[in-house]
Parts: structure tokens; C-alpha cells; sequence
């Protein structure tokens, strides 16, 4: 962990779908192999530079050979950040509303997430030692204000906090599943946030997501008259913004700053650890 008085010059994780980094500004482009102790990470990861800051692209379902949300290796993707010295990670996600609030084409800055994933490897601290980190307050919200206050500054329609529920997939929800987790009070509902946000915290990380509404998920009257051509439209809308959203965020979170005041660069340091054989 880090000297309280450190001066950290932020390298700025991307995960998103592929083609959010085909950005305007993008230098120095480099794709290259990431190798990890968890495996390989879902694509090769695109470093780069805008405006000067340390950038790290990296497509979740890897280019041309789409992986589904169970089979991503979590974490090697959160790894693969890690050792291409990323500090904050921001996650592009596309996620069904459960609020009438939220319409497709909708952002949402989430602060909470309710982990209903179950087929996952969610731990770097499986064997050996282990650890407890807090997930109490599981995003991190310095860069959360960052998002926030750019996608309101280019008048994107965005809504800040809002519980996101994980859900394993492939397959959509059961009617009775949507109405349950409304009555949970979640927000927006998705298949690839978890456990991405829990190897990032033990990865000392920063981290936070952009939900990016595609459709009101099955509770709602419209789900059933939803047309391909909608669903496209506000797909390719969305990925607009994304990448509007990132070239504005990137410059204003790659400035030179202090630790994390939220402590997800220290979350190791106030962890229950249990030593080896103990
Ligand atoms: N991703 C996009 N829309 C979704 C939905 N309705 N449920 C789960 N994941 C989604």
C-alpha cells in the first residue's frame, strides 16, 4: 500500500464492448498480450494515450470471439489491468431498467450492486491466504463525480446511484424474478459486473460503472413489442455516448492526484486476513 503523501499519476482502465476505444484522440496505439497467474485475460488489452494520460483498453467479450458473461475469466481480465499498471477502472455496461425512470438510453452512475452471480471464480484469495475485503460501499465515488459531472456537462441523460443486480445468464429473467428484484428497489439489472467490481477492490483498484440502459427488462409493459431494429438503434446510441462520455472523462480523471479519499487503493490495508496455514 501506499505512503500517505504519494503523488499518483492515474492509468485509466476501460472496460467496455469493442469499439468504445475507437476514440478521437487515441494515440500511440498499441494492442499487446497481458499474460496473468488466473490465465488469459478475455483479448489482447490496447494501450494508448489521450491527451496525454496512460490509457488501457479492454474489450469484456474480447474482439470476433465473443465470450458469454459465465465464461469470462474475471480474473485475469481485473489482473491484466493490474499488472499493465492501470489505477482506475471505469466499466461501460449494457444493463435492462427496472425502473420506469430509466429509459432506454439512459445512464446510470450506480453506487450499489445486489451479486445474484453464482458460476464464477470471484476471488484472487482462494487458496493460500485469505481475505475479507469491505464491499460495503462497492464503487468508488471520486470517480463516480468524474462521470457524473461530465456526461451532465455534454447533456447526456444521466442519473447518479442506483443498485445494480447481477444476474448469472445466459438467459434473460423470469417475469416473477423482474418483479422481485424491483421490489428489492434495484435499478438497472446486468450479467457482467460481478465479480468484476469484487476482484477490483481486492486488486486495490479503483472502480466505477456506467450502466447504459438498452431496454426495460421483461416487467415492463413495453418488453413485448420491443423491435431488433429498436434494440440496434439504441444500442449503436448508447455506444455514441460511451464514447463521447470516455473522451471527456479520461483527461479530467487522469489528473495527477493523492490517494483515493474512498480508500479502494487501500482496501487490503483494513481486510481481514487470514495467514497461510493459520
Ligand atoms: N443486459 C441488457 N439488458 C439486460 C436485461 N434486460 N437483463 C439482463 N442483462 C441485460
Amino acid at each position: 500500500s501506499a505512503e500517505p503523501n504519494t503523488v499518483i499519476e492515474p492509468v485509466i482502465g476501460l472496460i467496455g464492448g469493442s469499439g468504445l476505444y475507437d476514440i478521437e484522440g487515441l494515440e500511440n496505439k498499441e494492442w499487446r498480450t497481458v499474460e496473468t497467474p488466473w490465465g488469459a485475460p478475455s483479448d489482447q488489452l490496447l494501450f494508448g494515450r489521450l491527451d496525454g494520460v496512460r490509457c488501457v483498453f479492454l474489450p469484456r467479450h474480447g474482439r470476433g470471439h465473443p465470450v458469454p458473461p459465465s465464461r469470462l475469466n474475471y480474473r485475469a481480465n481485473i489482473a491484466a489491468l493490474k499488472i499493465a499498471g492501470v489505477t482506475d477502472v471505469v466499466s461501460l455496461s449494457a444493463v435492462g431498467s427496472l425502473k420506469e425512470e430509466l429509459p432506454p438510453g439512459h445512464f446510470v452512475v450506480i453506487d450499489q450492486f445486489i451479486d445474484r452471480s453464482f458460476a464464477r471464480e470471484k476471488s484472487f484469495f482462494d487458496t493460500g491466504c485469505v481475505a475479507h475485503v469491505s464491499m460495503a460501499d462497492p464503487l468508488c465515488p471520486r470517480i463516480g463525480d468524474v462521470l457524473e459531472a461530465e456526461a451532465r456537462a455534454l447533456g447526456l441523460p444521466v442519473t447518479r446511484g442506483g443498485t445494480y443486480l447481477v444476474m448469472e445468464g445466459p438467459q434473460f429473467s423470469t417475469r416473477a424474478e423482474s418483479h422481485l428484484y424491483r421490489s428489492w428497489g434495484c435499478s438497472v439489472i446486468g450479467m457482467t459486473n460481478m465479480p468484476e467490481a469484487k476482484l477490483a477492490r481486492e486488486a486495490e483498484l479503483c472502480y466505477a460503472t456506467v450502466a447504459m440502459v438498452t431496454d426495460y427488462d421483461c416487467w415492463h409493459d413495453s418488453h413485448d413489442h420491443v423491435t431488433v431494429d429498436a434494440v440496434v438503434k439504441v444500442l449503436l446510441g448508447n455506444a455514441d455516448k460511451a464514447r463521447t462520455l470516455v473522451r471527456a472523462a479520461i483527461p479530467a480523471l487522469g489528473r495527477p492526484r493523492g490517494l483515493c479519499p474512498a480508500g479502494c487503493d487501500r482496501a487490503l490495508d483494513n481486510a481481514l486476513i487470514t495467514a497461510p496455514g493459520a
